[in-house]
């Protein structure tokens, strides 16, 4: 160890005696400070931080068990050793000063070689105890840093599970219900044509009716028929009835779309090299019109390279998050804003991240997020897949996904993707 660089408290009240400790310290190279009482003493310590202190025992004010006592019970002191020295070379003295937390006693008059022996051994002994300290910080770091992965990792793979099962589901009820949705659907058009013929029908009866004989019993029933029947209410509901379940059924049939795009699971993707600040760019003016009137977008691009991907599912991805993003900003308070940032992490992975100013999120709320079928929307809204579709897009890509946010004042989501595929790439 290079003596320069270890700096040594001397406290004594006599200056000669720390004279004459500081000329046998500075002979091997020890920086040297002192003290000529125990409260100078404190006050260099906790300002210097000393590598060792020698501590003289009597002194007026405060004593040297004092010193030793106090310097011990300060966390930021404590580590430092002390030799004490004492002109009292008894069993009683020693005692006391290793109950004071003393490391090492000399005796008065104290031989020079005895002084840089012990010096010497005590610092060897600190360096290994630092060593070790700094050491078990380092292993405490690293403990917790891997925890930290575990449980992320954990937690991707319950998404990830939680996805795949959901996804199972999800496939097997899109199939199921696909069959009687479809010819329920063409059904309904026939229906709406059949339904018109009818009124057609039904019309030219009616202006003919006139010609009839009033008195026939058959024009009577019908005119009893018609009159109970409210044949002109019935004719513009049905119309009305039959427009509104096609549309329902085109909903239907959207929710059943959004579950197969859910549970899709592409076995060979075609991965090409493509440009995400292109598919942002799309995503946001197929957004447009639900964000102009909500907010406004501002563009931070970083440049990044161009990277492979599947650019139409990392566009579906960054359009869910637009939407939710607009979604979230509440107009009556004012015009919000959205930011799109991107960057490039390393040489092999690029992020993006897009930030709105609406509503924001609770811990609650963020940690369901990318459940499929979580949706805090009004029926009809939302369905709650966009979050879960887009995780399990970025995972297609061996990226991540992850949001933070603050109640009332916002959200971030940001992506982080490679900039190449792995050869062998899971779907
Ligand atoms: N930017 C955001 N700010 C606040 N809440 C958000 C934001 N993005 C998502 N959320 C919350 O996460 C939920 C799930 O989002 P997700 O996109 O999966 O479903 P959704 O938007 O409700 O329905 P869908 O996307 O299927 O139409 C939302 O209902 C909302 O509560
Ligand atoms: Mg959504």
């Amino acid at each position: 160890m290079g003596n320069s660089k270890c700096s040594i408290l001397v406290v004594d009240d006599e200056r000669i005696n720390v004279a004459l400790f500081t000329a046998q310290l500075k002979s091997e190279s020890y920086i040297t400070l002192s003290a000529s009482s125990g409260e100078e003493a404190l006050k260099i310590a906790e300002r210097e931080h000393p590598d060792l202190i020698l501590l003289d025992v009597m002194m007026p004010g405060m004593s040297g068990f004092e010193v030793a006592e106090r310097l011990k019970s300060n966390g930021s002191t404590k580590n430092i050793p002390i030799i004490m020295i004492t002109a009292l070379d008894d069993r009683q003295t020693m005692i006391k000063g290793l109950q004071c937390g003393v490391e090492e006693f000399l005796t008065k008059p104290v031989l020079s070689v005895e002084l840089l022996l012990r010096v010497r051994n005590l610092l060897k002994l600190k360096k290994y105890q630092d060593l070790l300290a700094a050491h078990s910080i380092q292993l405490e770091e690293q403990v917790a840093e891997g925890n930290l992965r575990l449980s992320e990792a954990q937690e991707k793979l319950i998404q990830s599970e939680k996805l795949a099962s959901i996804g199972q589901l999800a496939a097997g009820v899109a199939h199921e219900i696909n069959n009687p949705i479809g010819f329920v659907k063409s059904n309904f058009s026939s229906l709406k044509t059949y339904v018109a013929d009818i009124l057609d029908i039904l019309q030219q009866y009616e202006a003919a009716e006139p010609l009839l004989p009033a008195d026939s019993p058959a024009v009577q029933k019908l005119k009893v028929l018609k009159a109970s029947a409210d044949l002109p209410f019935i004719s513009e509901d049905i119309q009305q009835l039959i427009a509104q379940s096609q549309d329902g059924i085109a909903r239907v049939a959207k929710i059943i779309q959004d579950l197969k795009d859910f549970a899709r699971s592409d076995s060979n993707p075609t991965w090409v090299t493509a440009d995400v600040l292109g598919c942002l760019d799309s995503a946001l003016n197929i957004a447009t019109n639900e964000i102009k009137y909500k907010a406004s977008v501002v563009r931070e691009y970083g440049s990044l390279p161009e990277i492979e991907c599947l650019p139409a599912q990392l566009g579906q991805v960054f359009l869910n998050i637009l939407v939710n993003a607009a979604q979230a900003i509440d107009p009556q308070s004012g015009l919000g804003k959205i930011v799109i940032r991107s960057g490039q992490q390393d040489d092999e992975h690029i992020w993006v991240e897009i930030s709105d100013t609406g509503c924001g999120m609770s811990d609650a709320q963020l940690k369901r997020i990318f459940d499929p079928f979580y949706t805090t929307k009004a029926v009809g809204v939302g369905t709650g897949l966009g979050l879960s579709i887009s995780y399990g897009i970025i995972q297609r890509h061996g990226g991540n996904i992850r949001a933070t946010s603050t109640p009332g004042e916002g959200t971030t989501f940001r992506i982080e993707l490679p900039v190449r595929q792995a050869e062998t790439q899971e779907t």
